[in-house]
């Protein structure tokens, strides 16, 4: 744990168990959902691990594997035996079938989609619910028989054993996914197993993390001084607002204008911050050593590193500045954390705010966001009194307009960049879109093409949009902006912005590309 972020050892907690599919995290948001503390955790976990967590139940994922490939996931058998209330979930239910002694059969053919689920005998998952509705499920094996002491629940066309429980042992699986939003009770299916089978007690809510947040960065800054680095982003505003509630003016922002920014943020972040919030901002130019730092770098995870470590230097020289300074807070989320390779889920790109500090940091971490996902982060924001231009903000990566530009990051092309950007940006909030989607932007690529304006032969860039719409950002689609948006976006981009002679529009989906280019 960095110092600041919430202990949460005053909420119950349940992990999820991370059998490598997406659904992890969206099991861990529904437990949220229900206010109750969740955590992932890897699928290498051991029961004395789980018991130092100390939860008050545990879920079983869902997975890619077969419980009959060679390299099926297994998890320690003893964990089913700590008698904590655990729930599998699709795969997850398969290994508690399979490591009790039940059968899993391999289909011939697969069930995707919706199912028709029927109930089959008294339930406490499935209790009060109709007893046929309808599920989603996507899996080839499934559970053929259940292991001694299980009650079959449940069934579907394809799945004999759709739902399963040893209520003795508190053990419980379903073979479909309750997390996701076409299983249309499966909210209320969760909350039963937290509620009922774990006793687990709803204080998870924004107010009650909020307290815990104040509590934790008063006691470990105490009377020392603490510098936040502000972007004017959601995570950032969120987590100083916090630390502000916690320590007033102790608290020292400072806004780093490394020049990779986009069109008037630097006075809008002035604005807001120095007038409503009345805190203390030292707002830092520091373009010029940015650009140098990067002049000639190409390769995208080195321009993140420098990046992230000029930031950090720039950081510990107005430290110096600020008398006793001895902690940095950061707006780093859980799905950061994750994504960074700390929980057993692959290094995609080094996050600056994770893995790009440098290691001879001075200044000691603090986290407040550290355990939440966005949605979180915007509700505490709106609890906290934060204007909603910011808290609904879309996010902006730390890196900046240095992640948008493909090849070397000049003023020349920050400016194209930036001009362009402004466009898309007036464009989609003038189509009232931009609350829709997750992020919408401009990026220039290293390439130039020829076309014509005026009488005259142009080589000139384009400019290529991004849009895209994502609950999460772990997975993206591109959105479908109306042609009307498009046309006007490029007409503006091609007449008003010079250098830039032609737009493309993005449509890839994350996976396999990602939101940002680099
Ligand atoms: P990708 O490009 O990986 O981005 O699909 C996922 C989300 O993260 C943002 N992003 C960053 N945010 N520091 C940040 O604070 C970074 O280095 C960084 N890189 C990407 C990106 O804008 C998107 O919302």
């Amino acid at each position: 744990m960095t110092a600041g972020q919430a202990s949460t050892g005053d909420f119950d907690k349940v992990l999820v168990v991370d059998f490598g599919a997406q659904y992890a995290q969206l099991i861990a948001r529904r437990v949220r959902e229900a206010h109750v503390f969740s955590e992932i955790v890897p699928r290498t976990i051991t029961a004395a691990e789980v018991r130092e967590h100390d939860p008050v139940g545990i879920i079983l994922s869902g997975g890619p594997a077969s419980v009959y490939a060679d390299d099926a996931y297994e998890i320690d058998p003893e964990i089913l035996s700590l008698g904590i209330p655990t729930l599998g979930i699709c795969y997850g239910h398969q290994v508690i079938a399979d490591g009790l002694g039940g059968e899993v059969v391999r289909n011939d053919v697969a069930e995707y989609g919706r199912a028709d689920l029927k109930v089959t005998g008294s339930s406490l998952l499935l209790r009060g619910l109709p007893e046929e509705q309808v599920v989603w499920m996507s899996h080839r094996d499934a559970v053929s028989a259940p292991p001694h002491g299980f009650a079959v629940t449940a069934a579907t066309a394809d799945s004999p054993v759709a739902a399963m429980e040893d209520r003795e042992r508190h053990i419980y699986g379903v073979q479909f996914h309750p997390e996701v939003v076409h299983t249309v009770r499966g909210q209320e299916m969760l909350k039963h197993f937290l509620y009922e089978a774990c006793r687990a007690r709803p204080l998870w809510t924004h107010a009650g993390i909020i307290e815990q947040s104040v509590d934790a960065v008063r006691s470990s800054v105490g009377d020392g001084t603490v510098i936040c680095g502000l972007s004017g982003g959601v995570d950032s505003s969120v987590a100083a607002a916090l630390v502000h509630k916690a320590i007033g003016d102790q608290l020292v922002c400072v806004f780093v204008d490394h020049g990779l920014l986009r069109k008037d943020e630097g006075v809008q972040v002035e604005d807001t911050f120095r007038s409503s919030f009345h805190m203390n901002l030292i707002h830092v130019q520091a373009e010029d050593r940015f650009l140098s730092a990067l002049a000639g770098v190409t390769e995208p995870e080195q321009k993140r590193k420098i990046i992230g470590e000029t930031f950090i230097r720039v950081f510990e020289e107005v430290a110096t500045e600020v008398s006793d300074a001895r902690f940095l807070v950061q707006g780093t989320l859980y799905p950061d954390v994750i994504e960074s390779g700390t929980a057993d889920a692959a290094k995609i790109k080094s996050h600056h705010n994770v893995g790009g500090l440098p290691e001879d940091m001075e200044l000691s971490l603090i986290e407040p966001l550290r355990d939440l996902f966005k949605d979180e982060v915007r509700a505490v924001g709106e609890e906290l009194g934060i204007p909603e231009e910011i808290v609904w903000r879309q996010p902006f990566p730390g890196p900046g307009l240095a992640v948008r530009i493909v090849g070397e990051v000049t003023k020349e092309r920050l400016d194209i960049l930036r001009a362009a950007d402004a466009i898309v940006l007036e464009e989609v909030q003038r189509a009232g879109l931009y609350t829709e989607l997750w992020q919408s932007f401009a990026i220039l690529p290293a390439i130039r093409s020829v076309g014509v304006q005026g009488d005259g032969r142009t080589y000139a860039y384009p400019i290529i949009i991004r849009a895209v719409t994502s609950e999460d950002a772990m997975t993206a689609d591109w959105a479908r902006l109306p042609y009307e948006v498009l046309e006007r976006i490029s007409s503006r981009v091609i007449n008003e912005v010079p250098g830039v002679n032609r737009v493309a529009y993005d449509i890839s989906s994350k996976p396999p590309a990602t939101i940002e280019w680099e």
